[in-house]
């Protein structure tokens, strides 16, 4: 494990211990001091799934967008730089304050939230609600209720994009976070919703498979 997953698990266990086991995310924005290389998952640019989506398909068009658990969000700014009008949310205040400072772009609202107490103004006001890496980096305490929150969000027409780790048909045993998720978790996120994708790549490297899953509301 190299140091930064290593100090990330030290932060989640402690966390934990505290009986706060979400309030790691926070720690670890504030202990970064905006070094980004201490952002493990924060790679400077759109996750690729959601690049690859959306170039193909041309049919959806732009509108509101809301980008769960953005973290430094370059999904909220590639969306906001082809057209969409983003509503970027993360637990971690540092993080909004350090994607804020980095992308003060006026189609982006940056906003504090959490996924488990979702702001009521935003039940079904979203075009496309996406999420990547959230539900997979939060113990099956806080995943199981907060993937009943995605769905809600999508208005009529709406898509809702998960993007994130799976477990191959037998599942590996993880000391996480992060978590591979199971397939029949993953179909459960979005069981409200017509399904239109479901993408997977099991790289060579790793023994997980990456997954990206899109419903409609039809
Ligand atoms: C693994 S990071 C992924 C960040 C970003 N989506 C990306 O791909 O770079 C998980 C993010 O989810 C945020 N998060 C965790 N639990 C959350 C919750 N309940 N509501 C909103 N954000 C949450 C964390 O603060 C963190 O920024």
């Amino acid at each position: 494990m190299d140091d930064v997953r290593k100090m990330l698990r030290n932060l989640s266990d402690a966390a934990k211990e505290r009986g706060a086991p979400l309030d790691w995310f926070e720690d670890l924005y504030e202990f970064a001091e905006k070094d980004r290389n201490l952002i493990p998952w924060s790679k400077g640019e759109p996750h690729p799934f959601l690049v690859d989506w959306l170039g193909n398909h041309s049919e959806q068009k732009t509108g509101n967008a809301l980008v769960v658990g953005c973290g430094l969000g370059e999904d909220a700014v590639f969306l906001a730089e082809r057209g969409w009008s983003v509503t970027a949310f993360d637990l971690s205040a540092s993080a909004i304050d350090w994607a804020k400072e980095m992308h003060p772009h006026p189609s982006i609202s940056w906003e504090v939230g959490d996924l488990l107490d979702p702001h009521p103004d935003w039940i079904g006001a979203f075009d496309l609600v996406l999420e990547v890496h959230i539900l997979q980096a939060i113990p099956e305490s806080f995943r199981i209720p907060a993937s009943t929150n995605l769905a809600p969000l999508v208005r009529q027409n709406g898509v809702l994009i998960c993007i994130g780790r799976m477990n191959p048909a037998t599942p590996i045993v993880v000391d996480g976070p992060p978590w591979p998720l199971n397939r029949s978790f993953i179909e459960s996120i979005g069981s409200e919703l017509k399904p239109i994708d479901f993408y997977t790549v099991q790289y060579e490297e790793e023994e997980h498979l990456r997954y990206r899953a899109v419903w409609q509301r039809s």
